[in-house]
This record gives C-alpha cells, sequence and structure tokens, in this order.
C-alpha cells in the first residue's frame, strides 16, 4: 500500500510517500524556519499563510518524485497550531477527493513514534528495526518543539500517555535559552553543536548545576500522572535567566570569541550551554529510568526534533543499555517534522478514516491515544 502523507502542524509544509508503512518513496520538507526567526519564535498567521502557499509545490513534488500514484492520502489533523493545521486538513480532503482514494486521519505525536520505522534504503540503520506489528509492549518518548511526552504502547497503535512537561516542551526549553544567550533562533541544534565542542575540549569542566525539572508529587498540574514521569522545564529556563543576571559578563563580554562547533560564540557561553543541556538530558533520562523500572518493555521508541540532540541520544542509550532495552531512533532528517511519518503510521493506523474523515476538522489540542476507539489494520 502506498500513503501520501501531508503534515502542517506547526512551521514545515511536508509531504511524502510511503510503500508499506516503512520505505519512504519521496519525501518533501519546506521549512520555514527563515520566516520565523525574526520573530524568536513560530507566528501562527506566517504559518498558515506560508503553508497555503507552498502546500500545493511540495506535494506535487513528493507525488512527482514517486511516480504520481497513491492508494491513499493521510494527514496530520492534531495537536498543533489551529491555522497551520486547517491548511493541511482542507487541502487533503480536496486532494483525497479529486484522486478519488480514502483520507486518513492522523496524530502528530503518535506519527513521531512512528518515524523510528522509516527507512529510505536497505542501508540505512533504521531498516533492522522489527516490524512495528511486532514490536510488543514498548515505551515512547517524544521530544520536541512542541511536546515533551512519554507514552506507554501495550502494542503498536494503542497509545497512553503516562508522563509529560507540566509546562515548556524540551525543544521550546533549547530555544528560550538560546534566544536569552542571543543565539538566534532556533536554537536545539546550536546548543546541541556548541555544547559537544566545548565538551570535547573541556571534558572535565564544572557545569553550572541546573535544576534537573523533577515537579513535586502532588501539585495539581500532574493531572493524576506519576511526578516521577513527568518533567517541568520552567524552573530551569528561570534559573538559567538568573545565573546571567547574576553574571552579567557571561552574555555582554564577547571576548575570545571563536567557532564552537561551526557557531561563533564566548568559552563563557559555551559552558553555559553545556551545562543547560546537560540539565534537560538528566531531567529526561530519569524520567525515562523511572518508566523503564515499571515494567519489563520490548522497546524504547524516541522520536521528534530534539530526540536527534547527542547528549541527549546519549544518556538515553545508557539507560535502555542498564535496563536491557533496544532503543529504537529516527534516522535524522525524519526526526522533525515530515510527511513520512504521517503516511508511515497511517498505513498501519487510521484513526479517522471514511466519511468522519472527510468531515474532521483540524484538532489543535488532540490527545495520544483515543480510549475506546479500535485501533484497525489495514
Ligand atoms: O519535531 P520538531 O520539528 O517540531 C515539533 O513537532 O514541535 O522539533 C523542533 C524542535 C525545535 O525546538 C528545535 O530547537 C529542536 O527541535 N531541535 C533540537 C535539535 N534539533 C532540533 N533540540 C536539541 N538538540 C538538537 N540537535
Amino acid at each position: 500500500m502506498t500513503v501520501l502523507g501531508i503534515e502542517t502542524s506547526c512551521d514545515e509544509t511536508a509531504a511524502a510517500v510511503v510503500r508499506d508503512a516503512r520505505e519512504v518513496v519521496s519525501s518533501v520538507v519546506y521549512t520555514q524556519i527563515p520566516l520565523h526567526s525574526p520573530y524568536g519564535g513560530v507566528v501562527p498567521e506566517i504559518a498558515s499563510r506560508a503553508h497555503v502557499e507552498k502546500i500545493g509545490q511540495v506535494v506535487g513534488s513528493a507525488i512527482d518524485a514517486a511516480g504520481g500514484k497513491v492508494d491513499a492520502v493521510a494527514v496530520t489533523y492534531g495537536p498543533g497550531l489551529a491555522p497551520a493545521l486547517i491548511v493541511g486538513v482542507n487541502f487533503a480532503k480536496g486532494l483525497a477527493l479529486s484522486l478519488g482514494v480514502p483520507l486518513v486521519g492522523v496524530n502528530h505525536i503518535e506519527a513521531h513514534l512512528h518515524s523510528p520505522f522509516l527507512f529510505d534504503s536497505p542501508a540505512d540503520a533504521t531498516y533492522a528495526a522489527p516490524d512495528p506489528r511486532k514490536l510488543g509492549h514498548a515505551l515512547g518518548l517524544v521530544v520536541s518543539g512542541g511536546n515533551t511526552l512519554l507514552v506507554d504502547m501495550p502494542e503498536y497503535g494503542r497509545y497512553e500517555t503516562i508522563g509529560e512537561t507540566l509546562d515548556d516542551a524540551a525543544g521550546e526549553a533549547f530555544d528560550k535559552a538560546a534566544k536569552l544567550l542571543g543565539l538566534g533562533y532556533p536554537g536545539g541544534l546550536k546548543i546541541d553543536r556548541i555544547a559537544a565542542a566545548y565538551l570535547r575540549e573541556n571534558p572535565s569542566a564544572a557545569l553550572v548545576p541546573f535544576p534537573k525539572g523533577r515537579p513535586r508529587e502532588g501539585v495539581a498540574a500532574l493531572s493524576g500522572l506519576p511526578a516521577e514521569l513527568c518533567v517541568s522545564f520552567s524552573g530551569l529556563k528561570t534559573a538559567l535567566l538568573r545565573h546571567v543576571q547574576r553574571h552579567p559578563e557571561i552574555v555582554d563580554d564577547r571576548s575570545g570569541t571563536r567557532d564552537w562547533g561551526g557557531y561563533e560564540t564566548t568559552p563563557a557561553i559555551a559552558h553555559v550551554v553545556a551545562s543547560y543541556q546537560e540539565a534537560i538530558a538528566a531531567a529526561i533520562a530519569e524520567r525515562v529510568r523511572a518508566a523503564l523500572r515499571r515494567r519489563r518493555y520490548s522497546a524504547f521508541v524516541l522520536g521528534g526534533g530534539v530526540s536527534l540532540n547527542s547528549r541527549i541520544r546519549e544518556t538515553l542509550a545508557e539507560e535502555c543499555r542498564a535496563a536491557g532495552v533496544p532503543m529504537l531512533t529516527a534516522l535524522p532528517k525524519y526526526t522533525g517534522d515530515n510527511g513520512a511519518m504521517v503516511a508511515g503510521l497511517a498505513c498501519l493506523r487510521r484513526r479517522v478514516e471514511g466519511d468522519e474523515a472527510m468531515r474532521m476538522d483540524a484538532e489543535p489540542s488532540l490527545e495520544v491515544g483515543d480510549a475506546g476507539k479500535e485501533s484497525r489494520d489495514v
């Protein structure tokens, strides 16, 4: 089965064609980052307008590159920014009607958890991932610009949120720190590269002990979820702000500026950035360790733009090794938002389909999992 996937939930206009849930035949991603970076974050109206302008071209290129024929059209209908989601949903409806093929709606976060199963060719490391249908009872983690979520997956296609951030997503924590330190938007990749270069040169540097974002048991914001599986990054962000206020020379003194991992900055900023990243990586690793202790999982499935972070991958790989659980990660190009994860998921799990899909609206707050709804194999 060959499926076209369309993704417009945030600031990427993306489309891809995937065969049999895993083989990416074509994938086109138009990123709007240059449009949003002057504002230091995603501006929903700008995102929406850019999706409208680009979607025809992006989808057309993905279909052409795959030879023109698809059996179904899949689209992300939530969660995400309403004005951005609406563009993809409406375009997908029109396209499915005009092609005379079924329309499928999928959940963006569930799609991120499909990304480790995607490959371009048998030479890719992800080709060796197990068949998703034989995954067993797995633990999932999505860390992205908009979400930080631990998900229990009793089998492929069944999801239950068991932990989440109470405030900022991990990607937001990276982006806000980068903004504060004058590194520009988005900041995740820059912080990753600068920190790696700094720690290569200063492997035993004493890092700033930033808080690890552990919420207190019983806080209302937990909404019944266990504190040991939840994270809060707002305190970390405030701790960084206070640290910079106490030591204004960190941002004011530009002496010693040079290249750190491809980015020009000072040793003082590189040191703070490495410390900050360490706190995020440790917070995430601690929650995953707690989740892995709760039951015997068959695999750990990692997705989302932040899952590309080298330190986070390293610490999570250590946790999985210690627990004896295989860790499945996506190819770098499929960690961020893309159409392939949408198409791949839709091959195996149709969250909304048929007439219901033709009536679906964008659902900005769509939740993971759908208790009471059957997961359906195609
Ligand atoms: O998955 P994604 O494209 O968007 C959402 O679905 O939200 O993730 C984008 C986020 C941004 O916050 C970006 O700063 C972060 O992922 N990011 C990283 C890295 N690469 C991208 N964060 C940390 N380390 C990276 N290497």
